[in-house]
């Protein structure tokens, strides 16, 4: 199939791209090409390409940047997309749409599935939710993950790593809580999907096993590093709020996990634990097996 992609220079679109390549025809679409702040020369941007399936993980996803710009937030995470979803509509295309877990209000815990009320706090999640049902209502498909991690580009876990083993002092955020989603993971439900002719709707997508927190992810990556002998031990991360962490000024929902039953019963996996994945994960970033 003919695949093209957007936001080629972030985490989820390289991730896809490089695995989507193997496969099929993919033609990357990175901002340059394709901005979607500029919706109508988005579309534009895809007269002249025939393609059979639009993957659009492009976004504005800084949560402050949204709260500095909603306008450009409106226009990135609802207008573009819904321009690019109904170019898709009228060309007989599929497209697949990313969001995000922050479309909850997250003041319950226990796992969120795709029919559970949606309540944003924050003008990420409001332009995130607001550009699912534009998408939706075009007849895409939209997938919700969270606390991405991948080799692609550096995340929490990534930083974190690079603190131990620079044997600076540790802290993470240890009262929000979600399920993680690896690149290498999602990249293959996608590639599974894209398969799957004929399906559209929401779906969430992110590693199983009981919701963390990230100080939760960093105490499994202090234990992986002490298990391997690469950190001493005995080094504790401190447990902060969020509250300790003035940058994060965009308001941050508490309790995210998201239930993946949608995705199962369409593709037959099951996700695998997030603390397995990180694993993987570490061991390619330290080139470990
Ligand atoms: N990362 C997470 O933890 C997370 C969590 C939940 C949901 N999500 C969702 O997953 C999707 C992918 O996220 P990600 O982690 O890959 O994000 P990312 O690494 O921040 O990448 C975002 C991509 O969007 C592009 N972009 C930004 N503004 C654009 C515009 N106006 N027009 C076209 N492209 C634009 C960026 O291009 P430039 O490089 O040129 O800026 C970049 O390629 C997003 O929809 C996000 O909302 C991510």
């Amino acid at each position: 199939m003919r695949l093209v992609i957007t936001g080629t220079t972030g985490r989820v679109g390289r991730a896809l791209a490089d695995r989507l390549a193997g496969e099929h025809e993919v033609i990357e679409m990175p901002r340059a090409l394709l901005d979607l702040g500029d919706p109508e020369a988005a579309v534009r941007a895809l007269w002249e390409i025939p393609f059979d399936v639009l993957i659009n993980p492009a976004g504005l996803t800084g949560l402050e940047e949204c709260e500095d710009d909603p306008e450009l937030a409106r226009r990135a995470n609802v207008l573009g997309p819904a321009a690019l979803a109904r170019h898709c509509r009228d060309e007989g295309a599929r497209m697949i749409h990313f969001s995000t877990d922050y479309v909850f209000d997250g003041k319950s815990p226990g796992l969120k599935s795709e029919e559970d009320l949606t309540s944003p706090l924050s003008i990420y999640g409001m332009t995130k939710h607001e550009g699912e049902l534009a998408v939706l209502e075009a007849g895409g498909t939209v997938v919700r993950v969270a606390w991405v991690f991948g080799p692609e580009k550096a995340a929490f876990p990534d930083q974190l790593l690079a603190d131990a083993l620079a044997g600076r002092p540790l802290g993470a955020v240890a009262d929000k809580f979600s399920l993680p989603t690896y690149t290498r993971d999602l990249a293959e439900w996608i590639a599974a999907l894209i398969g799957r002719v004929g399906t559209s709707g929401l779906f969430h997508a992110c590693n199983s096993g009981e919701p963390v927190s990230w100080h939760g992810m960093a105490e499994e990556i202090v234990s992986f590093l002490t298990d391997r002998g690469l950190l001493e031990p005995g080094v504790t991360v401190r447990p902060l709020s969020v509250m300790d962490l003035p940058s994060l000024r965009a308001p941050r929902p508490i309790h995210t996990a998201m239930a993946t039953d949608q995705l199962v019963a369409v593709l037959g996996v099951e996700p695998r634990d997030w603390r397995v994945a990180l694993h993987d994960h570490l061991k390619s970033s330290l080139d470990l097996e």
